[in-house]
């Protein structure tokens, strides 16, 4: 979860309790992201954790800058996410260091778990990196011919998140209808292939309580991920006002708003829409770029409404201020800018989009109406089932906690029903599955 909202304390206490967190690296600076796997990697020595790569088609020097990084700090295992298709720079984590085995087995220092929401994404995931910038990497002196030769055994990634309905960047896809086929085309990649080591699918998108992770088991998941439920929780980066946003949220408090990352491709990510106007205002930002060329063309009284309940500033004011970011992160963005009156509009609306996230991360008081959360329908199915219990105070909801309610809760719920299926009474308590405390759960679970 971007911007350090999946916190470096979530991935420690998820790692501690034996699942896998990922620190959330997206929208922070590269000092920030170092900052944290420094931290991550002296808590935790060998202890299981990744951190999120995110693809950024606006800024591809970042992603580049990102896996400098982490091959230099020797992370281990990244999530990649929001790929469109596959870039160099990770194709060059995945196979640096790439290596034969005792057994003569291709042997790679890095695993890369792809989160994809699209078939065609995932495929080129799950097969081995393309030769064009595998022969580009040896053209580099970054790979030897022999690493080259090795690359076609291995897949780029050997597991797959299916990242159904969620929140953030979400194509919204059912995770009923997504999870079949991301498993059909492991199935169809893994017999072309032939990987030593079986390919896997793992589920997002959804799931919140013992019957959406049971379903997801069901169904043939490896293993599966939740997001939204995690950003409510005591550790995550966000405020506590946010969590408490969070805990009042029902089912249909959702909504899709521009990203600020793919604003100009028209791009759109799923947000809390109880108790902000961010959507809203979000959908006014990306309607004015539509249709006008240039700040200068705004007509006046939307100009008038936009710095008045939005920007709080003149835009002149905010371009000054959005200039100076981008001197310093990415000059060329400040450059085109000045060139092209539409592209300076785009900047200046996603430094709203931008700080909208930050103020919400934060909790700044007179910005409560602004902010962007992030969060998917997962939300208010947990407050649902966590209703009337413990859990309904956010104060309460702990990571750990959280997700071995789910996964204790799913696998009580999968038991009764096979016994049901064999013909057996099954008393209808067994059917329902409350939170209960970490005291509570079976010891095998905890
Ligand atoms: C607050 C928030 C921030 C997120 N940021 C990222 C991100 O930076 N990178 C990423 O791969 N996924 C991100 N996601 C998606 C989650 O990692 C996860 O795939 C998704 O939340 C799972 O679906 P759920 O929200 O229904 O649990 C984010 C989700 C939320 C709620």
């Amino acid at each position: 979860m971007a911007n350090g909202i999946g916190s470096v304390e979530i991935v420690e206490a998820m790692g501690r309790a034996g699942m896998l967190g990922f620190f959330g690296a997206a929208g922070l600076t590269p000092n920030l992201v170092e900052a944290a796997i420094t931290r991550l990697q002296a808590d935790l020595g060998s202890v299981p954790h990744g951190i999120n790569l995110i693809h950024s088609p606006n800024e591809p020097d970042l992603e580049s800058k990102l896996v400098d990084l982490y091959l230099r700090k020797g992370v281990r295992l990244v999530e990649a996410s929001a790929y469109l298709a596959l870039t160099l720079p990770i194709v060059r984590y995945r196979l640096s260091g790439i290596r034969r085995g005792p057994s003569g087995e291709a042997l790679a220092s890095n695993k890369v778990i792809a989160k994809v929401s699209r078939v065609e994404v995932a495929a080129k995931f799950f097969s081995p990196a393309p030769e064009a910038m595998v022969r580009e990497l040896v053209g580099r002196g970054e790979l030897t011919e022999d690493q080259a030769a090795l690359s076609r055994e291995l897949p780029v990634a050997t597991d797959l998140t299916a990242e159904a309905d969620s929140g953030g960047h979400t194509d919204n896809r059912p995770l009923v209808t997504l999870l079949p086929t991301m498993i059909a085309l492991r199935d169809r990649l893994q017999d072309q292939f032939a990987y030593r080591e079986a390919l896997r699918v793992g589920a997002a998108g959804g799931i919140a309580t013992p019957q959406s992770a049971a379903a997801a088991f069901l169904m043939g998941a490896a293993y599966v991920l939740t997001g939204s439920v995690n950003q409510a929780c005591v550790e995550s980066g966000s405020s506590d006002v946010v969590r408490g946003m969070l805990a009042a949220a029902a089912q249909a408090d959702t909504a899709m708003a521009p990203a600020a990352d793919m604003f100009e491709m028209g791009v759109k990510v799923q947000i809390l829409k109880r108790g902000t106007m961010f959507a809203m205002r979000a959908a006014k930002l990306y309607e004015v770029y539509r249709s006008c060329e240039s700040i200068e063309t705004i007509p006046p009284a939307m100009k008038v409404q936009l710095e008045r309940d939005l920007f709080r500033a003149p835009l002149e004011e905010v371009w000054k201020k959005t200039r100076e970011f981008f001197l310093e992160r990415d000059p060329s963005q400040a450059q085109r800018a000045e060139r092209d009156p539409k592209h300076k509009m785009a900047l200046v609306f996603r430094w709203y989009l931008g700080l909208s996230s930050r103020w919400a991360n934060a909790g700044e008081p007179s910005r409560q109406l602004d902010y962007q959360v992030w969060c998917g329908p997962a939300m208010g199915a947990f407050n649902e089932w966590a209703r009337g219990s413990f859990l309904e105070d956010p104060k309460e909801r702990r990571v750990v906690v959280v997700a071995l309610n789910i996964l204790a809760g799913a696998a009580g719920l999968t038991r009764a029903h096979f016994l049901r299926l064999s013909g057996r009474p099954v008393e209808p308590e067994l059917s329902r599955f409350s939170p209960k405390r970490l005291e509570e759960l079976r010891p095998e679970v905890v």
